[in-house]
C-alpha cells in the first residue's frame, strides 16, 4: 500500500477511535469520504500514481472508502441504540407503584351550616335574598331605629368607611331594603358576611349571620314561636329543648333570644354553657312599629317578626370547636375533619 493511502487510512481509523458524538462521525465522514473529501482527492489523483500501480491503488482505495464508511454506520448506529436505551431507562415506568389520589374539596364547615339553615326556610316557604357588605349608616342603624348616639350602637363595635358609609354589623339591614322594594307578604332569609372590631377565642372581625323576616297581616309572636321552634330542631334534632328569653333590641318589640339546651352536657352545666345548661343561639322578635312606618308600611295593617343568628357559632356548637378563628386560618388539617 502507497505510504500516502496509508497514512490517510491510519489518521481516519485513529479519528474513529476518538469520535464520542454523532456529530463527531459525521464530520469525518465528510472530511475523508465528502466531494472534497481527501481519499476522494487522493482517487482524483489517480493520473500521478505509476500505471502499474493504478489498479492494485484503485482497489485498495476503495476498500479503505469501504472499511471507513462501514466503520462510521457502525459507530453511528451504535450512538442510536445506547441513546434509546437510555431514554427507556429514564422514561421507564412502574406499573406497579401506587397511584396519586386526587384530592376531594369539601365545602367549608360554614357553608355547609348555611346551605342546611337555607334548606329549611326553604321549606318553609322563604326565599334567599342578599344586601351590600359596605352598607350605609342608614340601613345598618337609623332605619332599624338605631338613631345617632343611641346607646345600642355601643353594642356594634363599627367598622367606618366614611362618615355615613359602614362595613355592616349585621344582616339586619337586608330586611329594610327588601321592605322598601316589596310590599307583603315577605318572607326572607339573608345570609352574609358581617364585621365587627372584635378579636378573641369566640370573636373575628368578620362573621357570618343569617337574618330572617316575615312580615304579612295576623302575623303573632305565636308564629314567630312555631317556625323557630321547627328550625332548631332540625338542625339540632327534634330532642333539642328550647327557652325563648325576653330581650331588647331596639328594631322588635317585644323582643327574644332563643336558647337551646346545651349540646355539650345536655344541661347538666359545663364550660361551654358557663354552668347554666343553656346555649343562647339567636335573637328575634316582632318587627317594631317604627321600622315598618320607616319603610311605609301601616303598623295597624301588617305585623312580622324577625330574627338573626350567628353561622359560625352554630357551626361550633354542632361540630364541636371551640375557637371560632380556626375556620379562618385555612388549615386542611381543621377543615379536612368535616
Ligand atoms: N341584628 C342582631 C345582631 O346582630 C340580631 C337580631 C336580633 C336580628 C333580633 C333580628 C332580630 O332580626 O329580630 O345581633
Amino acid at each position: 500500500m502507497r505510504e500516502d493511502l496509508k497514512a490517510l487510512r491510519e489518521q481516519a481509523e485513529a479519528g474513529l477511535r476518538k469520535a464520542e458524538t454523532e456529530e463527531e462521525l459525521q464530520e469525518i465522514r465528510t472530511r475523508y469520504l465528502g466531494r472534497k473529501g481527501l481519499l476522494t482527492a487522493l482517487l482524483r489523483n489517480i493520473g500521478n500514481v505509476p500505471s502499474e500501480e493504478r489498479p492494485q491503488f484503485g482497489r485498495q482505495c476503495n476498500e479503505v472508502k469501504e472499511s471507513l464508511s462501514a466503520g462510521i454506520d457502525q459507530l453511528l448506529a451504535g450512538l442510536a441504540s445506547s441513546k434509546r436505551e437510555a431514554l427507556l431507562q429514564c422514561e421507564r415506568l412502574d406499573v406497579t407503584l401506587p397511584g396519586r389520589g386526587v384530592r376531594h374539596g369539601r365545602l367549608h364547615p360554614v357553608t355547609q351550616v348555611r346551605e342546611e339553615i337555607c334548606r329549611i326556610f326553604a321549606g318553609l316557604g322563604f326565599s334567599v335574598v342578599e344586601g351590600p357588605e359596605v352598607e350605609l349608616d342608614y340601613y345598618n342603624f337609623e332605619a332599624l331605629n338605631i338613631p345617632k348616639d343611641h346607646p345600642a350602637r355601643d353594642m356594634q363595635d363599627t367598622f367606618y368607611v366614611e362618615d355615613n358609609i359602614v362595613l355592616r354589623t349585621h344582616t339586619s339591614p337586608v330586611q329594610v331594603r327588601i321592605m322598601e322594594k316589596r310590599r307583603p307578604p315577605v318572607r326572607i332569609l339573608s345570609p352574609g358576611r358581617v364585621y365587627r372590631r372584635d378579636s378573641d377565642i369566640s370573636h373575628t372581625p368578620m362573621f357570618h349571620q343569617i337574618e330572617g323576616l316575615l312580615v304579612d297581616r295576623g302575623i303573632t309572636f305565636g308564629d314567630l314561636k312555631g317556625v323557630l321552634t321547627v328550625f332548631l330542631k332540625q338542625v339540632f334534632g327534634e330532642d333539642t329543648a328550647l327557652r325563648f328569653r325576653p330581650s331588647f333590641f331596639p328594631f322588635t318589640e317585644p323582643s327574644a333570644e332563643v336558647d337551646i339546651r346545651c349540646v355539650m352536657c345536655s344541661g347538666r352545666g359545663c364550660r361551654v354553657c358557663g354552668q347554666s345548661g343553656w346555649l343562647e343561639i339567636l335573637g328575634s322578635g316582632m318587627v317594631d312599629p317604627e321600622v315598618f312606618k320607616n319603610v311605609g308600611y301601616d303598623p295597624e295593617e301588617f305585623t312580622g317578626f324577625a330574627f338573626g343568628l350567628g353561622l359560625e357559632r352554630i357551626a361550633m356548637l354542632k361540630f364541636g370547636i371551640s375557637d371560632i378563628r380556626l375556620f379562618f386560618e385555612s388549615d386542611m388539617r381543621f377543615l379536612e375533619q368535616f
